[in-house]
């Protein structure tokens, strides 16, 4: 994983020191190097339109196209986005069916316009909930766009960042009984590297729709030091115009990861 920081061998072991030439690339990427989205309020922007909320989903999809686009377009380089949580398996069935039927039309029908972007496909979240078509289906759109490297478009489904992190701190566990791992010796690293997100850079800047601003179980170790921008527009009516105002404002932000102004400042 990507990370600010670096360890340094306190006495005690457990120490982080902030890598400083990380650090200064940061700070000096006017531009996100990744962008998490959580994409929300299709069901409350359907409802104002005396529509179901599945409609909502469905209109939300223009969003994710426009979206991709517009990152692959600004040099963003990576987009997480939030699609399904493993909280939403506890809505009515029906939304839930209408949530992975969804999902198989956008895999059946996205791929050539994905490939055309460069665009690479992941996912994240406990996949073994989903039924095995779709995750076939998934699988095989994720190893066909595997040379892509213009845009790393990951989709978190079925994910939820606590079932995540206990998923890593078990495969840590097998590494030590194994005794391939002291437990004394586990960093930062070793936990960040056994989490599904292993091979992406932390995001830089988290985007939730809706006018809600919380995290709702989303990236929470990831997160650690990203930019946070809410804003009240619904998902399925967020287009470049709004990315770009996210972006906008993150140019202004000063990330400073732990240090002072004048370190800062030393660094860009
Ligand atoms: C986000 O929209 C999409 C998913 C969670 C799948 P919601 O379905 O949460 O819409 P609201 O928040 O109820 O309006
Ligand atoms: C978060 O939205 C999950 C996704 C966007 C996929 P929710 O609508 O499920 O979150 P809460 O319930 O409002 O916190
Ligand atoms: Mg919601």
């Amino acid at each position: 994983m990507d990370s600010p920081w670096r360890d340094f061998n306190s006495e005690k072991g457990f120490g982080q020191a902030v890598n400083l030439s990380k650090t200064s690339q940061l700070l000096k990427a006017k531009v996100p190097r990744h962008v998490a989205i959580i994409m929300d309020g299709n069901g409350r922007w359907a409802k104002s339109r005396l529509r179901p909320r599945i409609w909502g989903h469905q209109q939300g999809v223009t969003s994710v196209r426009e979206t991709v686009k517009a990152c692959g377009e600004l040099g963003v380089a990576y987009l997480t986005l939030y699609a399904f949580s493993d909280e939403n398996w506890s809505r009515p069935a029906a939304e839930v069916r209408g949530l992975l039927q969804l999902l198989d039309s956008f895999v059946a029908k996205e791929g050539q316009n994905l490939d055309d972007q460069g665009v690479r496909l992941r996912v994240i979240g406990d996949v073994a909930r989903i039924p095995e078509r779709t995750r076939e289906s998934l699988s095989m759109l994720c190893n066909r766009l595997q040379n892509n490297n213009r845009l790393h478009l990951t989709l978190a489904l079925s994910y939820g960042s606590r079932g995540e992190i206990v998923r890593a701190c078990s495969k840590l566990a097998h590494q030590v009984e194994q005794g391939k791992l002291r437990a004394e010796d586990i960093r930062i690293e070793h936990v960040a590297q056994y989490l599904d997100t292993t091979d992406l850079p932390d995001p830089d800047l988290l985007i939730r729709t809706s006018g809600e601003r919380r995290i709702s179980n989303f990236l929470l170790w990831q997160l650690a030091y990203a930019e946070l921008w809410f804003t009240d527009v619904h998902w399925p009516d967020f287009r470049r115009a709004h990315l770009q105002a996210a972006l906008d404002d993150y140019a202004s932000r000063r990330r400073r990861f732990g240090l002072t102004d004048e370190q800062i400042q030393a660094l860009t």
